[in-house]
């Protein structure tokens, strides 16, 4: 009797120890455990981040989401050769007016917060409201234009790319040394110029 205690002792003790050290190793779990929450937590919000910019760059969010671009300029878009050409290429509004560069488009995003603002309270309700600030919209636009050398046209017109030869009014091989950029000379392209006073 006294011989089996003596013997269970040191072996609880030794339990007890073992039980002890286990809590160290669950927590060690927590490692890969949290990393996959992380993990997880990151991709779902990725595909959030992702789905949010590429809906508020299509056709459809730009056209029908703001009453004033769907009634003042949607209409002109529609008018011009970027809309419908021969070639059926489509230039959508995002093509032109946001960066495609990650951190000039992440910009775009949130200094474009303000037009959601402007649209909830209202700012654009008539056609003379549009007309009057339509000169400052589009001297805000050019202006960008000119400070990135028009990067956006250039997205898809290459001046080293194009024919000259079969450039009858202008041949474009000019504005590789004349300190123009596409903007200066191809201004209202899309969209009625405004009215600038002049
Ligand atoms: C997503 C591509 C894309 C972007 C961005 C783009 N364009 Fe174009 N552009 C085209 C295509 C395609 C045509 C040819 C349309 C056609 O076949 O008539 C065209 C046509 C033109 C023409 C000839 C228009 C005509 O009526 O004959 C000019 C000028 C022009 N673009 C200038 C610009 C300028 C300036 C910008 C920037 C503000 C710009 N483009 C942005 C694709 C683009
Ligand atoms: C110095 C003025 C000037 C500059 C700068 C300029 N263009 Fe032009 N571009 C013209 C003129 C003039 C025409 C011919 C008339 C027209 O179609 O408007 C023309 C025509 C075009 C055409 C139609 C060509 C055709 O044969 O149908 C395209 C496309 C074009 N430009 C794109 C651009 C792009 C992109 C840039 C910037 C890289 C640019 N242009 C810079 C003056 C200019
Ligand atoms: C081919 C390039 C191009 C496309 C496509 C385009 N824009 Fe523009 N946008 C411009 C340029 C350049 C200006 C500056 C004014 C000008 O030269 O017409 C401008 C100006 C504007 C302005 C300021 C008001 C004004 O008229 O000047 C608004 C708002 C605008 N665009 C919205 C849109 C929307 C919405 C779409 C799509 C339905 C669109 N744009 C398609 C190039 C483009």
């Amino acid at each position: 009797m006294d011989e089996e205690i003596a013997t269970r002792g040191p072996e609880t003790t030794r339990g007890r120890k073992s039980l002890w050290t286990r809590p160290k190793r669950r927590w060690l779990l927590g490692i890969p455990l949290g990393g996959f929450l992380m993990f997880t937590a990151g991709v779902a919000f990725w595909i959030t981040f992702d789905t949010v910019v590429a809906v508020t760059n299509s056709e459809a969010f730009c056209t029908q989401a703001c009453h004033s671009m769907r009634e003042f300029i949607v209409p002109e878009w529609k008018a011009s050769s970027h809309y419908s050409n021969r070639t059926g290429v489509r230039v959508t509004c995002s093509d032109c007016h946001v960066p495609k560069a990650f951190g000039p488009k992440m910009f775009a995003k949130i200094v474009a917060v303000k037009d959601l603002y402007h649209e909830i309270i209202g700012t654009i309700r008539t056609r003379q409201d549009f007309d009057i600030l339509r000169a400052t919209f589009a001297i805000r636009v050019w202006d960008k234009m000119r400070a990135t050398d028009s990067r956006e046209c250039r997205g898809c017109h290459d001046v080293a790319s194009m024919d000259n030869a079969k450039q009858t009014t202008f041949q474009h091989a000019a504005v590789l040394v004349l300190e123009r950029t596409c903007i200066d000379c191809h201004k209202g392209l899309t969209h009625e110029l405004p009215d600038l006073g002049t």
